[in-house]
């Protein structure tokens, strides 16, 4: 098949375009600890809990007034008043990288059939083939509506449902997509804005919670949708009880290191904090091993937190990998289809709702991780 050269060329133009915007030049005004004010050389609006990166510190934004942001960085930084820095979001750094990894794949010939074929019918706007052996009929739905959900499943290819506002569309691929988790097919639902996700995965009502996730950032999503978000599948799944017993350990080692530096005293421990280093050394040293003295405790704590840290993102992230494999519907913005959770899934379908709002390079994220789109 041929290099899809047009579309390769819109890529590194957008790429181009998404770095140069992504760069808010300021200065430093302010320096306290792990938070920084900077004046901006250009107003932005950037808006509050935006994760940043500069300079190779991750941070966010606590307060835009325009012309100035209040940052709290997550690291110690060597910053000084006056300096001149760049700060990027790192929203839309990931997905300058995720379009230059596109690009890459597109010019290394590392593209599957798929997403090369994909990327020939957006760039010609050839038709797709009909498998006319399938039929379909739903009495709730009106005739034009059944006829989209006909030849979206009958589609080789994409199959695009175009109407004027209110006539029914979202409520026509809500259908679609129960059909297609009838015919256990994986599915990718994605829109250019979480409300526009969650209009659609509030009407999957018949659907088992199980069977559906919700992914993106939990300030975002809708009051009902959070029980589909990937911390409440994890809450769900056995190992969790295990995640809960580490972390009430690190609890429990943390509490006991802040009581104990009430004391000025680094060797001195009250009797409240020998009594919990016992019982903490108990469960998580072998019987054998007795308590030295204080700097030793303190460093082995922050050792144990450290390692029961580990233990938890282990659990997690085998846990996240058999969630994201197991559930049918992944539903999330185009944006955080980019998201690490799904770097590496293939799906059947990908449903893209009010699809005229998503810019073209944008929707690729999306429409690359799939067999068929609508
Ligand atoms: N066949 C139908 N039977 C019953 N109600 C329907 C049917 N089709 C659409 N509706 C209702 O009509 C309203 C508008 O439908 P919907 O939101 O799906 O339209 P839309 O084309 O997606 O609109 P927009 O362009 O604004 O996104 C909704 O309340 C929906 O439940
Ligand atoms: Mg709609």
């Amino acid at each position: 098949m041929k290099k899809p050269n047009k579309i390769l060329n819109h890529l590194k133009k957008q790429i181009q375009n998404e770095k140069k915007n992504n760069q808010i030049h300021a200065k430093i005004t302010y320096i306290h600890e792990n938070k920084i004010h900077v004046s901006l050389k250009n107003p932005t609006k950037i808006p509050k809990n935006t994760q940043i990166i500069t300079h190779h510190i991750k941070g966010i934004i606590t307060k835009n007034n325009h012309k100035n942001l209040e940052i709290k960085l997550t690291k110690p930084h060597k910053f000084r008043l006056h300096d001149k820095i760049i700060i990027k979001n790192i929203q839309n750094e990931t997905i300058t990288h995720k379009l230059e990894k596109i690009v890459s794949q597109i010019e290394n010939n590392q593209l599957n059939e798929d997403n090369l074929e994909t990327l020939q019918l957006l760039q010609t706007q050839i038709n797709p083939e009909y498998d006319t052996n399938i039929t379909y009929y739903n009495h709730k739905l009106n005739k034009n509506q059944n006829k989209a959900v006909k030849k979206a499943l009958q589609t080789s290819k994409f199959h695009l449902i175009q109407g004027p506002p209110g006539c029914g569309k979202t409520y026509t691929i809500v259908n679609l997509i129960k059909q297609l988790h009838k015919n256990k097919k994986k599915i990718l639902i994605c829109s250019h804005t979480h409300i526009a996700v969650d209009n659609v995965v509030e009407k999957l009502e018949n659907i088992a919670d199980d069977d559906i996730l919700r992914i993106g950032n939990k300030n975002k999503i809708s009051q009902n949708n959070l029980k589909y978000t990937i911390d409440e599948h994890i809450k769900k799944a056995p190992e969790y009880s295990e995640i809960q017993k580490y972390k009430d350990k690190i609890e429990d080692i943390k509490s006991l290191t802040n009581k104990s530096s009430i004391n000025n005293d680094p060797l001195i421990i009250d009797n409240n904090c020998e009594s919990i280093f016992s019982r903490l050394f108990r469960k998580l040293l072998p019987t054998n091993n007795k308590t030295t003295n204080y700097i030793n405790e303190v460093s082995y704590d922050e050792n144990s937190i450290y390692e029961l840290e580990c233990k938890i993102s282990n659990i997690e992230n085998s846990l996240n990998d058999t969630i994201v494999r197991n559930v049918s519907i992944i539903a999330t913005t185009v944006i955080s289809a980019s998201s690490f959770l799904i770097e590496n899934v293939e799906f059947d379908y990908v449903i893209m709702d009010e699809a005229s709002q998503v810019p073209l390079y944008l929707s690729l994220i999306a429409l690359l991780k799939c067999e068929k789109f609508i």
